[in-house]
């Protein structure tokens, strides 16, 4: 049977970049897995008042079955401040609830950052994979993938463009799979 990666993009912007390269991943699957985009544009900020009262609301009860379909997930977060934004926190803190019961637990991840500026959302990347080590997702460690200047590196129609990034991108998605088959339990 396949193997599913999520794809988690962290911005809601119609036209976000995190969410084109998140669509460039969708088509670089591997055979025997199937990458899918994991939208997180409906989810209500945490409070952990739903799962203490009974009163999940529907869209989390809906991320979380989702999420626990997902064998592995490729994390692409833009830059908030020096750090990952809350839409990717608040999607860490959600699958994580019920304690005991979180869905991310042993699921083998990438953190793939990117920032139109130089510096390709470094803070972002290892703000993330800190609490990737507390929900115990083995993160691929290299290649780390920073992409900066991103805003350059799509057509007028939101697409990829061919060249080195695109040829980094598919490498660095082989070499997470291959960091999957070791890492998946
Ligand atoms: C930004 N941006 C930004 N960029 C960066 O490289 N480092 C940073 O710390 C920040 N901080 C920041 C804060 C806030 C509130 C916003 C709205 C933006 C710019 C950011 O990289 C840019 O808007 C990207 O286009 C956001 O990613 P998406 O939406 O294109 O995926």
């Amino acid at each position: 049977m396949n193997k599913t990666i999520g794809i988690l993009a962290g911005s809601l912007r119609k036209e976000s970049f995190s969410k084109k390269i998140g669509n460039a991943v969708l088509a670089m699957a591997p055979e025997g897995f199937e990458f899918k985009v994991i939208s997180l544009a409906d989810l209500p900020i945490y409070n952990q008042d739903f799962d203490d009262n009974n009163e999940v609301p529907k869209a989390i009860v809906v991320f979380r079955e989702e999420m626990k379909k997902v064998d592995g997930v490729i994390f692409i977060t833009p830059e908030y401040n020096r750090s990952a934004p809350a839409v990717l926190k608040n999607a860490l803190d959600v699958g994580s609830r019920p304690y005991g019961k979180s869905i991310w637990n042993a699921k083998p991840a990438a953190v793939f950052s990117n920032s139109p500026g130089n510096l390709s959302a470094f803070g972002a990347n290892h703000h993330l994979r800190q609490s990737l080590v507390f929900l115990n997702m083995p993160t691929m460690q290299q290649p780390e993938v920073y992409l900066p200047k991103v805003n350059e590196l799509f057509d007028e129609n939101g697409i990829l463009k061919e060249g080195s990034t695109q040829e980094f991108l598919q490498k660095a998605v082989n070499t997470y799979i291959n960091w999957f088959k070791r890492n998946a339990i």
